[in-house]
């Protein structure tokens, strides 16, 4: 974060709380707000007036049946007493985003304290990337931060137009965005070798971008989750009732002729637990996962795969996962996760590698196996992180870089 003379001054902080909430509003994870206390507590240090926004899942999505904002699920309201722990202070809420209440209590927000706004998604020129909505929120503050990795992928006005508004001298980057690129330069621009990406999820399309990223690049990759299943049918393989994309064929052995080419290692996994339904009560066993019988579907890599896989990764000293390998959030099909997370720890411990686990599913997976304070790195970002390995640029960090929205 940029040294400036804070003292005094309105800070507005755009933060990445998308929490997960039970149905009674309760926070299940809190990585993200923790994630962001540097950045508020060094502001409030430097004697600040702290204004945070964020937006918190997607209400317009998610409209009530009478085509209105379900304000009560998805209020920032359910944050405040939280934040307040975590900060040790109380922290103001303002029930609105650029409405009187909000103007106002900005306006009168003392140094040395918090103020949470609304959710910004409540705006519905939030997600369009209005610049009138832009233009308020900017009014509230005398500087822009941008703390929210997780939402750097969206060029929305909090997180992106806003920036706009403010001059070099009053915007830049928190902590935790400074943090999470850093990390991500590591195994984007000079990963040390080996350099193995594990690379799970249910499709292939989801996760091209980041194949074609890496090739070249890593020394291995090793493919797990529903995605093998469309690799095991591009090469012939039987693969039952397994998941597939059979758009996506010609694709898959695309990939795999260019990793050839390249010099990257493709690992599919040699073998499958395989069910006879999709259910954690399911019949299951394990199979050769391009001997899968009809009835029968992978649901997570199996032994045989979980040991090649896990040799490779100690023997790496960069190591880099994005997706799961099975069904994790059903524990017959989460060994396979929970057997990465263990070899990644060790990687870590062992080794001395470098390894970072990139956002999304994967990051609940390792928190199931209890080990997510043993590899190097966790991100905050799921879509972002895998945008911003895919070579993409992100909105949020174009705007306050001065290269627009
Ligand atoms: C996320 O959780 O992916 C970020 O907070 C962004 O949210 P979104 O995917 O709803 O834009
Ligand atoms: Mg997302």
């Amino acid at each position: 974060m940029m040294k400036k003379d804070y003292n005094g001054k309105k800070v507005l902080v755009r933060v990445d709380f998308n929490v997960p909430l039970d149905k009674d509003h309760n926070i299940t994870d809190d990585t993200r707000m923790v994630a962001a206390l540097p950045t508020i507590r060094n502001l409030l240090d430097d004697n600040a007036a702290v204004i945070l926004m964020s937006h918190l899942g997607r209400p317009q999505k998610k409209k009530k049946e009478d085509g209105s904002i379900d304000t009560e699920k998805f209020t920032l309201y359910h944050l405040v007493d939280h934040l307040s722990e975590l900060l040790d202070q109380p922290v103001d809420f303002a029930h609105d985003v650029v409405g009187e209440e909000a103007k106002r209590k900005s306006a009168e927000l003392p140094a040395g304290q918090v103020l949470l706004l609304e959710n910004t998604r409540f705006e519905p020129g939030e997600e369009k990337g209005d610049s009138n909505l832009a233009r308020r929120l900017a009014e509230l503050g005398d500087f822009y931060i941008n703390d929210a990795f997780g939402t750097a992928h969206r060029a929305h006005a909090s997180t992106a137009v806003i920036a706009q508004y403010f001059d070099k001298e009053h915007k830049g980057f928190g902590f935790l965005m400074g943090k999470e690129l850093g990390f991500a330069d590591r195994v984007k621009e000079n990963p040390e070798k080996p350099y193995t990406a594990v690379v799970g999820g249910a499709k292939v399309s989801d996760k091209i971008g980041l194949l074609e990223n890496l090739l070249g690049k890593c020394d291995n990759i090793l493919v797990g989750g529903g995605m093998a299943y469309t690799f095991y049918k591009a090469l012939g393989g039987e693969i039952g009732d397994s998941l597939v994309e059979m758009d996506k064929l010609d694709l898959a052995k695309e990939i795999l002729d260019k990793a050839t080419q390249k010099n990257t290692r493709i690992l599919l996994p040699q073998d499958s637990v395989v069910a006879d339904s999709f259910s954690n009560e399911a019949n299951t066993q394990t199979a050769a996962s391009d001997q899968i019988p009809d009835g029968w579907m992978g649901l997570d890599i199996g032994p045989k795969a979980i040991a090649k896989f896990s040799d490779v990764i100690k023997s790496s000293k960069t190591v880099m996962w994005n997706g799961p390998m099975g069904v994790f959030e059903m524990e017959k099909f989460a060994q396979g996760s929970i057997a990465i997370a263990k070899a990644m720890a060790e990687a870590t411990s062992e080794g001395g590698a470098f390894t970072m686990v990139g956002g999304g599913d994967s990051v609940s997976a390792i928190n199931q196996a209890g080990l997510a304070d043993s590899v190097t790195f966790i991100s905050t970002g799921g879509g972002a992180m895998l945008e911003y390995l895919e070579g993409k640029n992100l909105p949020g960090i174009e705007a306050i870089e001065g290269k627009g929205v």
